[in-house]
């Protein structure tokens, strides 16, 4: 099946299954705005929980905060967000849609590697073991063709995006001769800058000078944050504090589901560190990071690293975790060496100081900061998008069943009694009432056994309890297992032990305990 059609098959499935909504659905949805489900808010918690968890319980040097949405305008002005948080747009006066002109000029970079992925894997395909893939891609006149039409629009690309020049990069899309996919046609307008953030208005006059954005990063509510948190918790370097939030972002290409929203919630670390420290801790928060993704066990190799070629002006070093969604790799965490950028700016533009004072060096001086970003959306999305899965079964039928990590799943465990009558419901209730406390388990009597079983499966739920008479003589119910659909019989008293250091968070922070 085509990757395009899975991603839609996710997307209706998370519908049809409680995970995610388009937002204000009975007015038809509000464009790039979605609101998550019963199952949705359960998976985004645990996966809140999860990073949350291993960022305050393994490090004893990180603490949290929960700043607001609505901050100082000063603050924006003072982290470059008003002056220079912009997209370079493009419209297309034939069919009348807005691009990003960095999107479409990236998507032409794509189509140049699809092409040489072709090639290669025709002739992986043809010659077998004896293949030689470095070989191949040094040799073949195809492949160095695509690949020098790659590196050359890469650099001009690169090179105009360091400006940014908006007139090179309206160059580059007329030489490439990028089409707009709807109409067709290179009926270009010039790139002009846009900027992303969402302003509003405090108190009952409309006056410019009330004017107050919504915070397109959580970051900056840590930043002006720094001297509180270290006072206040006698903090010593280096020391991290995080924070999870909601960020709005007037995106103007808003596609591919929750991964590019207008609404959104992030998951960002400031860790604060002496300045000359910043590589070791870049590294350190590269590794750790990648290991937190990883524990998930979602397959070591649908994550990988892209380093920035084009820093920001006020960065040392910068990658990006990708993850392979069906549309490709994708951005889903940020992990980015800020210098002292911003706690400099602060100071300069509130006037107080923004320091640290080293008692062993007994010196004041502006730490350096490695950050660590990641989207919950886009973090959900991945886990959804690797648990989809479509099986058919040995006696003919299929059947759709999430394979979530286990820990993430919303419901842990369903218990089901056989037949709505004859006790069972009271008995699997009162299993219920056992394991409530430790997990999220739900009963469900309604329906055939196999109904259930399929139902459960399309949410993710790792383990089945099935009770049926001879729970009532021998109190055994059979447990089945959500991915291997094995089922064995096990006494009541069992469950809890057998189900509950699966499901836990603290399994998958054992995992990454990497220090
Ligand atoms: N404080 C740094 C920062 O905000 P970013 O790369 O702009 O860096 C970090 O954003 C992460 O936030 C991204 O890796 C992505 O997961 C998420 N994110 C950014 N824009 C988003 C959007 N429009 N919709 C959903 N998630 C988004």
């Amino acid at each position: 099946m085509a990757q395009e059609d899975v991603f839609k098959k996710i997307v209706s499935h998370c519908k049809e299954y409680g995970f995610v909504f388009p937002s204000s659905d009975i007015y038809d949805g509000l464009a790039a705005v979605y609101d998550y489900g019963q199952n949705g808010v359960e998976l985004k918690n645990n996966i809140k929980q999860y990073w949350w968890q291993s960022m305050v319980l393994l490090h004893s040097n990180i603490v949290g905060i929960d700043a607001s949405i609505f901050m100082h305008p000063t603050v924006w002005k003072a982290s470059g967000h008003v002056d220079a948080f912009n997209d370079p747009l493009i419209d297309n006066r034939d069919s009348k849609k807005r691009y990003r002109a960095d999107n479409l000029i990236e998507d032409q970079i794509g189509k140049y590697e699809e092409k040489i992925a072709k090639e290669v894997a025709k002739a992986a395909k043809k010659f077998g073991d004896a293949f030689d893939e470095a070989k191949f891609r040094e040799t073949n006149p195809r492949v160095l063709e695509n690949q020098k039409k790659r590196d050359d629009l890469h650099a001009r690309y690169t090179e105009a995006m360091q400006g940014p020049d908006l007139e090179a990069l309206k160059q580059i899309i007329l030489d490439e001769g990028i089409v707009d996919p709807i109409s067709g046609t290179t009926n270009w307008t010039d790139v002009r800058q846009f900027n992303l953030m969402f302003s509003t208005e405090v108190g009952a006059s409309a006056d410019a000078t009330n004017k107050i954005y919504l915070r397109p990063e959580t970051a900056q509510g840590i930043f002006v944050n720094f001297l509180n948190v270290q006072k206040t918790g006698r903090m010593k370097l280096p020391f991290g504090i995080c924070q999870i939030g909601k960020a709005f972002r007037n995106e103007i290409v808003a596609r591919q589901f929750v991964f590019r929203m207008r609404e959104f919630e992030q998951m960002e670390m400031q860790f604060f560190c002496q300045p000359g420290t910043e590589m070791t801790w870049f590294d350190y928060w590269k590794k750790h990071r990648l290991a937190w993704h990883e524990a998930l066990g979602m397959g070591d190799d649908n994550y990988r690293f892209h380093d920035h070629e084009k820093l920001a002006h006020y960065a040392n070093a910068a990658t990006d975790i990708e993850f392979h969604m069906p549309f490709g790799f994708k951005e889903v965490e940020g992990i980015h060496s800020r210098t002292n950028y911003d706690l400099s700016q602060h100071e300069k533009y509130s006037g107080r100081q923004v320091k640290y004072f080293d008692p062993e060096r007994n010196e004041n001086y502006t730490p350096f900061v490695v950050e660590t970003s990641i989207g919950v959306d886009r973090m959900f999305l991945s886990v959804m998008c690797h648990s989809y899965t479509e099986e058919a079964l040995e006696n003919g039928s299929s059947r759709v069943v999430l394979k979530l990590p286990e820990p993430l799943a919303p419901v842990k465990c369903a218990v089901l009694p056989l037949v709505n009558k004859d006790g069972l419901p009271e008995k699997a209730q009162e299993i219920v009432n056992n394991l409530k406390f430790h997990f999220n388990t739900h009963m469900e009597a309604k329906d055939s056994i196999g109904k259930r079983y399929r139902r459960q499966d399309a949410i993710g739920t790792p383990f089945c309890v099935t009770v049926d008479g001879d729970t009532l003589k021998d109190n055994t119910v059979t447990l089945r297992y959500r991915d291997s659909m094995k089922q064995e019989r096990v006494p009541v008293e069992k469950l809890r032990e057998i189900i509950e250091d699966r499901v836990s968070i603290t399994s998958l922070l054992k995992k990454i305990d990497i220090d």
